[in-house]
């Protein structure tokens, strides 16, 4: 029988919480069953640069492409009773984006403060894929260590830096070149862009 991939979405209130509406629609595309997390500060974020409130409706208008066998847990980020709070939940890998600055300390400090900090910190020890896509410019020192600490926890640092080399004409080219990558990452097939030389 084969096992259902899980995942682990999370947005945390950084600019750029487009990159987790669309990795939450592109993974709805998938037999998947996925765990979502935002942030308190990410709901505000979301709501000023999407104009999406953020509720259970307006979340199911964003899938309304679906697979049939997707699967989407909406957990509240201050209830560490939902199952990614623990290790022996079975997943494929958790991403936080956008990740500020204050999520990155957290993970990268031990400080499981909420649930997708506690998600994060799980994800490392169980030795799973932890994709960030961290995002503030410029940096300081304390962004860079913390950066530091956390990829040599065993997190991929992939801060959402838009490529020019396959032409974007809109912000959804931008948007969807970074979330095939995460996929990538995630070795999820996908058709979000095409690859290098490749036809
Ligand atoms: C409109 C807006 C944009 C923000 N953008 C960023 C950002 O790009 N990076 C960052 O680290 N923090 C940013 N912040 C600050 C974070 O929201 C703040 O540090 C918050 O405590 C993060 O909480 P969370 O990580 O639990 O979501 C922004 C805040 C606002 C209101």
């Amino acid at each position: 029988m084969e096992i259902k991939k899980r995942f682990i979405l999370s947005i945390s209130g950084a600019s750029g919480t487009i990159y987790g509406l669309s990795l939450l629609t592109e993974l709805s595309k998938h037999p998947f069953d996925l765990y979502l997390i935002i942030s308190k500060s990410a709901e505000s974020i979301i709501l000023h640069e999407n104009k999406i409130e953020v509720s259970t409706e307006n979340i199911e208008k964003l899938i309304k492409d679906k697979h049939k066998d997707f699967n989407l847990h909406i957990c509240e980020s201050d209830d560490f009773y939902n199952p990614p709070a623990s290790g022996s939940f079975r997943h494929d890998g958790m991403i936080v984006a956008p990740c500020s600055m204050k999520t990155l300390a957290e993970i990268a400090n031990g400080l499981a403060q909420n649930l997708i900090s506690r998600s994060a910190d799980v994800t490392l020890k169980e030795r799973k894929p932890l994709i960030l896509l961290t995002r503030e410019t410029p940096l300081n020192l304390v962004h860079i260590k913390n950066m530091e600490k956390a990829h040599l926890a065993g997190a991929t640092i992939m801060p959402p830096v838009p490529s020019f080399y396959n032409n974007p004409k809109t912000i959804d080219d931008i948007v969807k070149h970074t979330t095939g990558r995460v996929f990538d990452q995630l070795e999820i097939e996908h058709c979000l862009f095409d690859e290098w030389g490749i036809s």
